[in-house]
């Protein structure tokens, strides 16, 4: 391995993707002290950050200002980012064994966990991956057509994801417009005429995936209030043992949250946002159109399973509830990358704490790794995948002591740009990026908003050209 700096050996790494996961990735191997890492960073979207910019609700803005981490990350001279250039299409894993001694792999969940109940097909029925990024002006998405005339709308699922799409149905627009929701969200959810948002969990309420820092968010909306039945959030046997023998603070909060809002004396808002437990959707029901009108559920009851955990299981009542819309939001799915091994069924690459594994050998494929939600699944916060990276980057360097790294026959850093050039000619740098923000924070001031974004690889490209085209105009020098 060549050596450019104080002697110590260079280690060039190629980060796919540029989420949580993949900063958190080079954070831990920038800060090395050993070895000096060199982190290339490619993403398939002009603009880094993953979720962070795609998929946290815009009225969370406070948690998006994470990114100001990720810009002192890539301000390190060690540090380079290629936007627009997609791994599989403009980079294949033979490019990148030719230029790097390993690879990390941080795609995250790029898509979405289906129910595979009857009447899925039907217009009016998506998928809170789909919601999400259209409000987010994520470009794949910003087409999408959401039908908002129905007065009544149902997200299946409790898991914060499903809490986000819900309360962004029940935000005014006065309180929508004071965040960075697409231009477009922010017209279509002005005109929305829905006013009961249900969302549907399985088992009850103890066992939701919701944390309550955004359950009791619900209650504080300006012009919606949460609703419970009381019969759902009653005490069963789950919730007594959590309570009073375990005395979990947390479930407790949690319940007294739920049960607080069954008291109809907090119902005085125009929209109601209900939270249901022990219901299962089992059909989706059609008019004659062709169009959502109703989802079929059944009842559930709770049970200890043989493993301990606690499941739902039909009670053999049905009920129907009717819906204009309905929103799936069941959980992301991971989703394969060409020659990475891929677990089907878990939706993630193949792997041992982040060393990706080749599953007919189980051994280690030399110099490949994996970090985040491709790497263990889509769950965990923002901060989770910091862990996780580091229990990766700890792997490499194993990996790097021990030889067992890739040996590149071009690891010069210009045999990429030469490479990307040829790929990608269009491809955005974390320089150009830096552009983009800060003509978007600008568009932003005139409207009293956090940012306008833009919502497309043309709009971002044609921004990039008349900035560099004014940078080198006369006036400028
Ligand atoms: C709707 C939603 C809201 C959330 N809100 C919060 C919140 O409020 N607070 C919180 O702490 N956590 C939140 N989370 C969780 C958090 O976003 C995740 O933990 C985190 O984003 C996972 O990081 P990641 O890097 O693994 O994946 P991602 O953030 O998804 O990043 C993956 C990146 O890889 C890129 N990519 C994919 N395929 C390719 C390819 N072939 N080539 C190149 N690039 C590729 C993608 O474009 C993307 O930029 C939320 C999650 C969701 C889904
Ligand atoms: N504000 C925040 O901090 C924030 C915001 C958004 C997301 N996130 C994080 O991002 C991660 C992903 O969130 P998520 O909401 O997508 O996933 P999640 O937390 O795993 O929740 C998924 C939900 O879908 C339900 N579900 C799964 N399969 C189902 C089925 N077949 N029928 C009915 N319901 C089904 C689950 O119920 P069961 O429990 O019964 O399986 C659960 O309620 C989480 O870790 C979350 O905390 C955080």
């Amino acid at each position: 391995m060549e050596t450019r700096n104080k002697g110590k050996r260079i280690i060039r790494a190629a980060i796919i993707g540029s989420g949580p996961a993949g900063f958190y990735t080079a954070e831990h191997l920038l800060k090395q002290t050993d070895f000096e890492f060199e982190a290339d960073m490619f993403d398939r979207l002009p603009t880094p950050h993953g979720l962070v910019r795609s998929g946290v609700a815009p009225d969370h803005q406070k948690i998006k200002s994470v990114t100001k981490v990720y810009d002192k990350i890539a301000s390190s001279p060690r540090f380079r980012f290629f936007g627009l250039v997609e791994f599989g299409r403009h980079i294949t894993l033979e490019d990148l064994k030719r230029h790097y001694h390993v690879v990390i792999f941080a795609t995250g969940a790029q898509t979405d966990r289906k129910l595979g109940i009857p009447g899925e097909d039907l217009k009016g029925n998506h998928t809170a991956t789909e919601f999400v990024a259209w409000y987010n002006g994520h470009p794949d998405y910003r087409h999408m057509k959401f039908d908002l005339s129905g007065e009544k709308a149902a997200v299946i699922g409790v898991g914060n994801v499903a809490i986000d799409v819900a309360r962004i149905l029940c935000r005014t627009v006065d309180e929508l417009r004071k965040t960075d929701i697409a231009d477009y969200a922010l017209e279509a959810l002005g005109k929305s005429r829905v006013r009961d948002v249900y969302l549907l969990g399985r088992r009850g309420p103890l066992q939701a995936a919701f944390t309550n820092p955004e359950v009791r968010e619900l209650g504080k909306l300006t012009g919606a209030h949460p609703v419970t039945l009381p019969h759902e959030v009653g005490y069963d046997e789950f919730i007594i043992e959590a309570v009073e023998t375990n005395k979990d603070q947390t479930a407790i909060n949690k319940i007294e949250i739920l049960r607080s809002y069954s008291d109809p004396r907090h119902h005085t808002k125009n929209k109601r946002l209900h939270i249901r437990f022990l219901v299962s959707p089992v059909e989706i029901i059609g008019d004659a159109g062709g169009h959502v009108a109703a989802l079929k559920l059944a009842k559930n009851e709770l049970y200890r399973a043989e493993d301990g955990s606690v499941r739902s299981r039909p009670t053999g009542e049905f009920e129907e509830l009717e819906a204009g819309i309905v929103f799936r939001s069941i959980g992301y799915q991971g989703v394969p990358l060409p020659g990475v091994p891929f677990h089907e069924k878990w939706g993630v690459i193949e792997n041992e704490k982040g060393r990706v594994t080749d599953p007919g050998t189980g051994g280690h494929m030399k110099g490949l790794y994996a970090a985040g939600w491709i790497k263990r699944g889509p769950t965990g916060v923002i901060g989770t995948n910091k862990q996780d990276a580091g229990e990766t980057v700890g792997c490499i360097i194993e990996d790097v002591r021990s030889g067992a790294v890739i040996e590149p026959p071009e690891p010069d850093p210009d045999s990429v740009l030469r490479l990307v050039s040829g790929a990608q000619p269009d491809y955005v740098t974390y320089e150009d990026w830096l552009g983009i923000d800060h003509i978007e924070i600008e568009r932003g001031k005139a409207s009293g908003r956090p940012r306008v974004k833009f919502t497309s690889v043309e709009e971002i490209l044609e921004a990039l050209k008349s900035r560099k085209k004014a940078a080198n105009s006369p006036d400028q020098t």
